[in-house]
């Protein structure tokens, strides 16, 4: 099918239009989709289910893609969408996004992609300095936290196998010596999913043991070191996803580095916490660490897909993830192939949305964003906790709430209260929140993390919950 210039003008305007009316019209609508998965399915008229056996033009082709997919669009850049830990795409993210499709680059070389590799470079060295970590630390831009933590625990593996003597890129894994991999109990799941990949089935991880708040115990680390020979890889975490609460890595790190251990963190978007001067004290040796990962699609507001594996030393991350074939230009010392930091070849170019967003916010944006976000949590928690029947369950040290309703009944009506009161609001389409178990009790998850939410939506969507809890409750 050919499309005329003028054709490709109209689709580029009917998408900006599309786009332009959706993002309008967030505030208005309920904060969830109109239509579940199971809704979309049973709605889909035969005549879309078959495969296409001819073209349709462009304009209509992006038609039926908004008609299908609009009614089950979460409101996730919306400001009173508190579900999972979703950043907002802000806008000068996704208009870089869309430059970023429109000009096509394959981000592999810097050869295929000069300016990709270069905005890379520069997006690279900002990170490292708002998040105040070693300036000589490498950078992958991957899909998201999942995959940094991958890349880093890979650049791990191969650093400590070899100063045991062994070189896992030419060896493998079987007869290695064995790597031990200590893992606080209240690690994110991802991070479970990176290890199994690279080896480490569940039952061959050392757990941990953790505070009230899901944070690594020192004491619990270091008996469980001095029970280790060999080499060993501490995972600790920025950010617990349900808590936000962070390990105590002024407590650990030097006894894990005298070990000779390499020390992760998971900080998809806790690491953040480094970018702005009050919530960074909660990071305290932090950069002491061997590699961290965090997200762009979190607290950053890059659109997704975005995320950032940060290694303390590039040669072990360049070893781990470089391949070369005679057609691939290879890179000198001074020049960056964004393939060499990451799993793949070809791939978006991730850096002009973060080098975007990096742009726009500047480092006081960034702070001051992540300020508001943790006064907004606290102001939230406050008004909740002072309602009977409602217990917050942290200390709400980031940007994240756990939320029991029913707090001052048995803990079987609690769990059934919350997720009767999260099912209401959620209806109810205020806002949005999402349920999550936390130490065997149901709780309501509310994660304030889009650039747009305000001190009026937070009072609405709390005003919401508690009318919510009080229909429960039987006070509605
Ligand atoms: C602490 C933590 N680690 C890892 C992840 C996985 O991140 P992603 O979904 O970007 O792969 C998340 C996601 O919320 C998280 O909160």
């Amino acid at each position: 099918m050919t499309l005329a210039k003028s054709d490709v003008s109209a689709l580029f305007t009917q998408a900006a239009l599309a786009a332009e009316r959706f993002r309008a019209g967030l505030d208005d609508r309920p904060q969830r989709p109109g239509m579940d998965y199971a809704a979309l399915r049973a709605a889909a008229a035969a005549d879309v289910l078959p495969t296409p056996e001819s073209g349709l033009s462009a304009q209509e082709t992006l038609d039926s893609l908004i008609q299908l997919a609009e009614p089950g669009l979460h409101a996730s850049p919306a400001p009173r969408f508190f579900g999972w830990v979703i950043g907002a795409s802000h806008p000068v993210g996704v208009a870089a996004d869309w430059l970023t499709s429109a000009w096509g680059q394959n981000c592999g070389n810097h050869h295929t992609a000069p300016s990709a590799a270069f905005i890379e470079e520069i997006a690279a060295r900002w990170l490292l300095d708002i998040l105040h970590l070693p300036a000589t630390a490498s950078v992958g831009f991957v899909s998201g936290a999942t995959m940094a933590n991958f890349v880093c625990l890979a650049a791990a593996r191969t650093h400590v196998l070899r100063q045991a003597g062994w070189d896992v890129e030419a060896d493998g894994l079987f007869a290695a010596p064995e790597v031990q991999v200590l893992i606080g109990d209240e690690a994110h799941t991802s991070v479970y999913a990176a290890l199994r990949m690279l080896g480490w089935g569940q039952r061959r991880l050392r757990r941990v043991a953790t505070d009230d708040h899901g944070a690594m115990r020192p004491d619990a680390l270091l008996a469980q070191l001095a029970d280790c020979t060999g080499p060993v890889i501490v995972v600790t975490q920025a950010g617990q996803i349900n808590t936000g609460a962070f390990d105590p890595l002024a407590q650990i790190v030097d006894a894990a580095h005298r070990h000779g251990a390499w020390v992760h963190v998971d900080g998809a978007f806790g690491l953040w916490a480094r970018a702005c001067p009050s919530t960074c004290p909660l990071t305290l040796a932090y950069e002491q660490a061997d590699s961290w990962a965090t997200d762009g699609h979190k607290w950053l507001q890059t659109p997704y897909d975005c995320g950032y594996a940060i290694v303390a030393h590039p040669e072990a991350h360049r070893r781990a993830m470089t391949f070369a074939a005679s057609y691939l230009p290879q890179a000198d010392d001074a020049e960056r192939n964004p393939a060499e930091y990451v799993p793949e070849l070809s791939r978006r170019a991730r850096g002009f949305a973060t080098w975007a967003m990096l742009r726009h916010f500047g480092r006081d944006g960034i702070a001051t964003m992540v300020e508001q976000h943790c006064m907004l949590a606290r102001h939230a928690a406050q008004r909740l906790a002072d309602e009977p029947g409602i217990a917050v369950l942290n200390d709400v040290v980031l940007n994240q709430l756990i939320v029991q309703f029913g707090a001052d009944r048995d803990p079987q009506q609690a769990d059934a209260l919350t997720r009767a009161t999260i099912a209401r609001i959620v209806a109810d389409g205020t806002c949005f929140v999402g349920g999550a178990e936390w130490r065997g009790r149901w709780v309501m998850r509310m994660s304030i993390i889009g650039w747009e939410t305000q001190l009026a939506d937070v009072d609405r969507a709390v005003d919401a919950m508690l009318s919510a809890w009080r229909v429960e409750a039987g006070r509605g």
